[in-house]
């Protein structure tokens, strides 16, 4: 991660959003082979990162502004949903108290849930957004989320 947040104003909304789904599924994969568990540890931390810097931006400059809409309505609420299923699972893993085969159970869970996840978004649930917001607004919301992600994964590095 580089110190400098860069905005490419090219990027609308969705195709910035897709972009980082492309670093979730990474981390997903890589978790999935990795057998070390201290391994797996370190990059499950950098997926859990990954995620919650890519829901507080998407849920702010995409469900937020889609929401304003009746017909947002419904998807926006099932995306949210998602999100924090994803987080109740990640809190599971961070308690420090649960048996290391509950930990892999969930890590499972998880993997599967945010798979699902991103093919749900690409595939209805940002069809139906790019209907909802007009051309000018998709594409400003893609240089807030660029900026909302990488300052909240500046924010959040240590933790
Ligand atoms: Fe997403
Ligand atoms: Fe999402």
């Amino acid at each position: 991660m580089s110190d400098q947040i860069s905005v490419d104003l090219d990027k609308d909304i969705f195709a910035a959003l897709i972009e980082q789904h492309e670093v979730q599924r990474k981390w997903c994969d890589q978790l999935e082979s990795e057998s070390d568990f201290s391994k797996r540890k370190a990059i499950f931390k950098r997926l859990k990162l990954e995620l919650s810097a890519h829901e507080t931006a998407e849920e702010r400059h995409l469900y937020i502004p889609v929401m304003q809409h009746d017909e947002g309505l419904d998807l926006s609420r099932h995306a949210i949903t998602e999100h924090h299923e994803i987080d109740e699972m990640i809190e599971t893993m961070e308690d420090g108290r649960i048996s290391q085969e509950t930990w892999e159970t969930t890590c499972a869970d998880l993997i599967e849930k945010v798979r699902h996840h991103l093919r749900e978004e690409e595939n209805e649930f940002f069809k139906q957004a790019r209907k909802i917001l007009d051309d000018d607004l998709q594409q400003r919301l893609g240089a807030l989320y660029q900026v909302e992600h990488d300052e909240y994964e500046k924010r959040h590095a240590a933790d």
